[in-house]
């Protein structure tokens, strides 16, 4: 056996390789030294060659069996399945050539090893940060066109996560259409180890409701989650949860898939006759058709893998781990972020420099210490009608400009940050008067609007430039530490007046791969801005984006009691310190519903942390209740945004009571929110087990709060009593009530 210095590890025969992370294993082989195969994912084993593992007798393999190659096709465990050669499950690459043919038949050419993990062009991509991570190489070749795949893998060892992508080379000598390219495929098998059927865990919503979790069996042929919106979208995300039926927090195996990637995609599971499933993620092909000319590279987007064989919980932290340390950049990565009052909730439209300024003054009391000004700030834009695209202060409201706001601001020792959408314009704007081609749709038909307006071709470099000297012309005439991106619309009238008529499949990948440019350049000229990306709430919250903004608006439902929901959909896939959380006023806007204010800063303080509410309408009371609020967001901080997020029970599952907690790496210190949704008749003290301590460790429980009336230290014990005999909580009176404990190690 060859042990390169390396978790990948290739067989003396060089016909196995396996990529080792903590505790997984990932078996790649190849089968009659032609097509690649996925021999093995799961709990790590320490065999090198799983030759036993080969699905077909030896005289039904290709070389030995011409008769039967279709069958051969058709059952075998492919790694990355081609096209039209007799395999009739999901295809991951389909390509038309010169002659009108569409056969693409992948066969092994090599492999290579190589240390680090090269970024991926014009992608987001993750990233090595301390020299601990390799990436094995495979090539396949279709012979007869000369269309080579490379498949990448890297494994981040201490998140148990394998990042896999593909580039496509047209080795041939005319130009190819690529008609799908998906980024991931996985023949794996139907039962987990107990020999239960598997099923598919996925989330779904709409605006306002986003991240709903549904488990579901798999039946058999495909189904899966998908977006044609042109963007992520709130319908669905894009992960794909293989899980155990019955799946805990702890117990069951869990397979999770996210793709980084913030337009259409597919990922889908497909349950053929022998029970086994073949996964697949990729750009959707619907929409894409990609034209390749000889020796031009295509790239596809990457998918993160990870495997527990305990339960989800340990699935949600190998995400946050991998996408803290290894996707998310920039200033804040690690960095508190500020407290910031936004206005959208509190003005909507109708506001002026002394309104806001009068936010400010009071937030700043209370320990607030950045005021965003949302929409409505530039143009004629007095409601959501106009001016998008014209990108310059509107100084009836705000005379003096965003400079003479944040000077005053800065006086009183408060930021500023500022809300843009880059990527839309209104009809009604100076720029879609000037240039109507430089909007998605259709030259000569109807347009197609929605909240009044279109999408901006940012496929287009002059578009884009003119966005980025916009948007610069704003941030360089002001003090300005935070942008919020946001995007409101999906796409329709798909064309871009920039691309000939046989490219026009090439308009949406375009479009995101123009997304990120921007996105870049923005954070390259302004890398001490904050950006928070945002579409219509939760409409674009992706890996993708992470890799731009450390932090996303999570939903326009700022209502405590839906967020206890939508923000355990989203803890169970991306970290807390990426989910974009605010207190807003009650009756809320979305529901009408009203929470005690401590419980919506309870709440609030799971995510980044910030107010959207007139501050200038709540009372003495309120007020005294945000500084209590702030204070606690800078004493806990640190530890929410950089500890193991532990689920303990559910609202979703039980219908009354929540619970959650955060643990330092260290063990030495957790804190637990636990809330008292709905109140019951006969309600009683419960006890809840605690999780994530060190069994061994003992633990001082206290009220994370003032203690007020309740005593300062709720119990003294070793973890292995909190964990396993668990504490009392209290009986709270009424619903919507909440308590946070600090527990820390004695
Ligand atoms: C979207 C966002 C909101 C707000 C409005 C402004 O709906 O999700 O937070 O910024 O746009 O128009």
């Amino acid at each position: 056996m060859k042990i390169l210095p390396s978790n990948i590890t290739v067989s003396p025969k060089e016909d196995f390789f396996r990529i080792d992370t903590e505790n997984t294993s990932y078996v790649i082989g190849i089968e009659d030294g032609l097509y690649l195969g996925h021999f093995y994912y799961g709990p790590s084993i320490s065999d090198d060659s799983l030759s036993y593992r080969r699905k077909f007798s030896p005289w039904m393999t290709p070389t030995k069996n011409k008769r039967e190659l279709a069958i051969f096709m058709d059952g075998f465990s492919f790694e990355y399945p081609g096209w039209g050669r007799g395999d009739t499950r999901e295809g991951a690459l389909k390509a038309v050539f010169k002659d009108g043919t569409e056969r693409v038949d992948l066969i092994y050419q090599g492999y290579e090893i190589t240390s680090g993990k090269a970024p991926v062009p014009g992608l987001p991509s993750t990233f090595d940060t301390e020299g601990e991570v390799e990436t094995l190489r495979i090539d396949l070749k279709d012979p007869d066109t000369g269309l080579a795949v490379a498949l990448y893998y890297s494994a981040f060892a201490e998140c148990d996560v394998i990042a896999r992508r593909v580039e496509v080379v047209n080795g041939g000598s005319s130009d190819v259409v690529l008609q799908r390219v998906l980024s991931a495929s996985m023949d794996m098998p139907g039962r987990d180890r107990q020999g239960r059927a598997f099923e598919l865990m996925t989330f779904h919503g709409t605006w306002a409701r986003e991240f709903t979790r549904e488990i579901r069996p798999i039946g058999f042929g495909r189904t899966g989650v998908t977006s044609i919106n042109g963007k992520t979208g709130n319908r669905t995300q894009s992960f794909l949860g293989i899980v155990s039926p019955g799946i805990t927090q702890e117990d069951g195996e869990v397979y999770g898939l996210q793709f980084l990637y913030s337009g259409n995609y597919s990922s889908m599971v497909e349950k053929v006759p022998s029970e086994d499933l073949r996964v697949s993620v990729g750009i959707h092909p619907e929409e894409f058709n990609w034209v390749l000319a000889p020796g031009e590279t295509f790239y596809a987007p990457e998918v993160v893998l990870t495997y527990s064989a305990s339960g989800l919980g340990k699935m949600s932290r190998n995400f946050h781990d991998l996408f803290r340390k290894h996707l998310i950049r920039g200033a804040y990565r690690d960095k508190k972020r500020p407290i910031l009052i936004n206005n959208w909730e509190a003005t909507y439209f109708d506001f002026d420099t002394e309104k806001l300024l009068a936010i400010a003054k009071q937030a700043k009391e209370c320990g607030v210490e950045m005021l965003v000004v949302d929409d409505g700030w530039f143009g004629k834009r007095n409601d959501d009608n106009t001016s998008l695209g014209d990108w310059t202060v509107n100084e009836e409201k705000l005379p003096g400009g965003l400079s003479g706001l944040s000077e005053k601001l800065k006086e009183m020792g408060m930021k500023l940050g500022v809300w843009f959408e880059p990527e839309m314009v209104s009809p009604d704007s100076d720029l879609y008067r000037a240039h109507p081609d430089w909007a998605i749709s259709i030259p000569g038909r109807d347009i197609t609007l929605s909240r009044n307006q279109l999408v901006l071709d940012v496929s287009r470099k002059d578009v884009r430039d003119y966005l980025i000297s916009a948007i610069s012309a704003i941030l360089n005439s002001a003090d300005i530490s935070y942008v919020k991106w946001d995007m409101n619309r999906h796409m329709a009238d798909l064309y871009s007046a920039d691309l000939p008529a046989e490219r026009q499949g090439e308009l949406l990948h375009r479009y995101v791969l123009g997304l990120y440019d921007l996105q870049e350049r923005l954070l390259t000229s302004f890398p001490h801005i904050l950006l928070e990306n945002c579409s219509s709430g939760g409409a674009r919250f992706d890996p993708g984006m992470l890799y731009y903004s450390p932090q996303i608006w999570t939903s326009d439902d700022t209502d405590a009691y839906e967020r206890i929901r939508i923000q355990e959909g989203a803890a169970t896939l991306y970290p807390l310190s990426s989910l974009g959380a605010h207190v807003s006023i009650c009756p809320n806007h979305v529901t009408g519903r009203t929470v005690p204010i401590r419980t919506r800063g309870h709440v609030a303080l799971a995510g980044t942390f910030g107010y959207e509410l007139d501050i200038t309408q709540l009372s003495k009371e309120d007020h005294e209740e945000m500084k209590k609020q702030t204070a606690l967001f800078h004493k806990y901080n640190d530890l929410v945004r950089n500890g193991d997020y532990y689920r303990i029970a559910s609202f979703r599952d039980n219908g009354f009571f929540d619970c959650y907690g955060v643990v330092s790496k260290d063990k030495s210190e957790m804190l637990m929110t636990f809330i008292h949704v709905m109140n019951r008749p006969c309600n009683q003290d419960r006890f809840i087990c605690l999780k994530g301590l060190d069994e061994k460790k003992r633990y001082r429980v206290t009220w994370a709060e003032d203690p007020e009336d309740q005593p300062e230290v709720v119990v003294e014990a070793y973890g292995s009593t909190l964990m396993n005999a668990g504490i009392i909580f209290p009986c709270l009176s009424g619903d919507f009530r909440s308590v946070l404990y600090y527990i820390s190690e004695i």
